[in-house]
């Protein structure tokens, strides 16, 4: 019971975007404190807060796996793109694996990865390149299921969704963990979403900044004092 002269606080209800497909992370988040979790003493000084616990993350991708399964065919073709990417894909593909080994309907599934580079410090570069991976020629005919970390602006995904055209796979839908809400976005969205984010920095999870922060377990912010010690 709220004391006599003090309303009861107002329980924020969710709007009928945050119900939709997936889970919305709004602007006025603040995260958890870093205290609260595990983060390596060469990071601590140089992230804001925790986003998005580890553990949330896992929960979140086993359901993606479950809706993923549920809807697609083979021959699969889990496309990795890295290095983002990797972290989320290895779990997520455990789940697959897992729901493969009791489902009535398993099926068979490849891996391949391919890495792209598109950004140097937050910015990116306008630039999409291949620099690595089998080539696209393995991906004619098959149904292909793109694994990425975060969808920023939508140029990257765009430009790799009309690249691949040119090899004919047989159907190509993409997971991303996050996609940000960014002023900048060309307006793409993914098939399926983890988490929709502020427009910050996160970091950790495979995520990183300029390479930094990968070896972080949970998805935190990176702090101005982060940003300036590990810019290039
Ligand atoms: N973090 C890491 N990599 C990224 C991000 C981000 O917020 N946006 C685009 N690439
Ligand atoms: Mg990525």
């Amino acid at each position: 019971m709220a004391s006599k002269g003090s309303q009861p606080a107002e329980k924020k209800q969710r709007t009928d975007e945050q119900k939709k497909g997936c889970i919305v992370i709004p602007d006025d988040y603040c995260g958890y404190d870093l205290e609260h979790f595990c983060i390596p003493g060469h990071y601590a000084s140089d992230v804001k807060h925790v986003m998005i616990p580890k553990g949330l993350i896992l929960d979140r991708t086993e359901k993606l796996a479950q809706d993923i399964c549920r809807d697609l065919q083979a021959p699969l073709v889990a496309l990795c793109v890295l290095k983002g990417g990797y972290q989320f894909f290895t779990d997520l593909l455990d789940f697959i694996k897992n729901y493969n080994a009791s489902a009535a309907r398993s099926f068979q599934m490849q891996v391949d990865f391919i890495r792209l580079k598109s950004y140097v410090d937050d910015k990116s570069s306008g630039e999409i390149k291949v620099i690595g991976g089998d080539s696209m020629e393995n991906l004619r005919g098959k149904n292909v299921l793109i694994c990425e970390d975060i969808i920023d602006t939508g140029a990257t995904m765009t430009k790799l969704l009309e690249l691949m055209k040119k090899f004919e796979p047989a159907n190509v839908k993409v997971a991303s963990l996050f996609v940000k809400r960014t002023p900048l976005s060309v307006g793409y969205r993914p098939d399926y979403t983890g988490f929709e984010i502020p427009n910050e920095f996160v970091v950790g999870y495979a995520l990183d900044y300029n390479e930094y922060f990968r070896d972080l377990n949970h998805v935190c912010v990176i702090n101005e004092h982060g940003q300036k010690k590990y810019a290039t």
